[in-house]
């Protein structure tokens, strides 16, 4: 069957939230997300979030719950359901204020006029078409003034047969081809408890910072 990508989505994005399965990867994708986030990128150098593909909300409420330091947090998704869906998971508890927004709209048609300190995707640069994630992800880049997330199935031997929505893209090397990006690092999300136990993603996070204009 080929793949529409917005077609896919919208209509995947009815049942999404209900399907959706907790389990040991998404546990330790999201733990390493914040120590990554807590660790790495100082919490005082990112106080505007732009989340692209947010889905049902779980890395927004994740996120806004860890670094309360946030001031404005704008998350988008393509699918009417999932941005619903995400309204009520991340809803704030009473009395706490919280400067969230959420939006219908595709990455490639969006239009925004201020950029924001750290630009995340989670699980979706993974599901671009290939003829389309050069210029996706120059348009993610330009959105950010600062940092740039995206965790996304990464394997160095890619397996032969992959489901028609997903894509393992060069995501290191499209970053560096990018004369505004001046760091790239990609982080495993994996973890080896023993020789017995171990739990791997087939993941990785990649985290891109940009050069400080002049
Ligand atoms: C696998 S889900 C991941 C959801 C969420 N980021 C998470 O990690 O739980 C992929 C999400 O990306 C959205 N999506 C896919 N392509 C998109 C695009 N081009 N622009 C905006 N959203 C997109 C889908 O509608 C879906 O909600």
């Amino acid at each position: 069957m080929s793949y529409i990508p917005h077609e896919y989505w919208v209509s995947h994005g009815k049942t999404y939230k209900k399907e959706f399965r907790y389990n040991k990867n998404f546990e330790l994708q999201e733990k390493i997300l914040i120590d990554y986030l807590k660790w790495n990128v100082s919490s005082s150098s990112f106080s505007t979030v732009l989340e692209l593909g947010c889905g049902f909300g779980r890395i927004t409420k994740l996120l806004l719950s860890n670094f309360p330091n946030i001031m404005e947090y704008l998350a988008i998704d393509l699918s009417p359901d999932q941005i619903e869906n995400a309204k009520e998971w991340s809803k704030p508890a009473k009395g706490q204020v919280q400067n969230l927004t959420f939006l219908v709209s595709d990455i490639q048609s969006f239009q925004i006029q201020k950029k924001y300190d750290l630009v995340l995707a989670s699980e979706v640069l993974m599901h671009i078409l290939p003829s389309e994630i050069e210029e996706v992800m120059r348009k993610v880049v330009s959105m950010s003034n600062q940092h740039i997330v995206n965790i996304d199935w990464y394997e160095q031997q890619p397996p032969s047969k992959a489901a028609p929505h997903n894509f393992i893209h060069q995501y290191e090397i499209l970053y560096r081809n990018m004369p505004e990006v001046l760091n790239v690092h990609r982080i495993p999300i994996v973890k080896r408890a023993s020789w017995l136990k171990s739990v791997d993603t087939k993941q990785c996070l990649f985290h891109a910072t940009k050069k400080f204009d002049k």
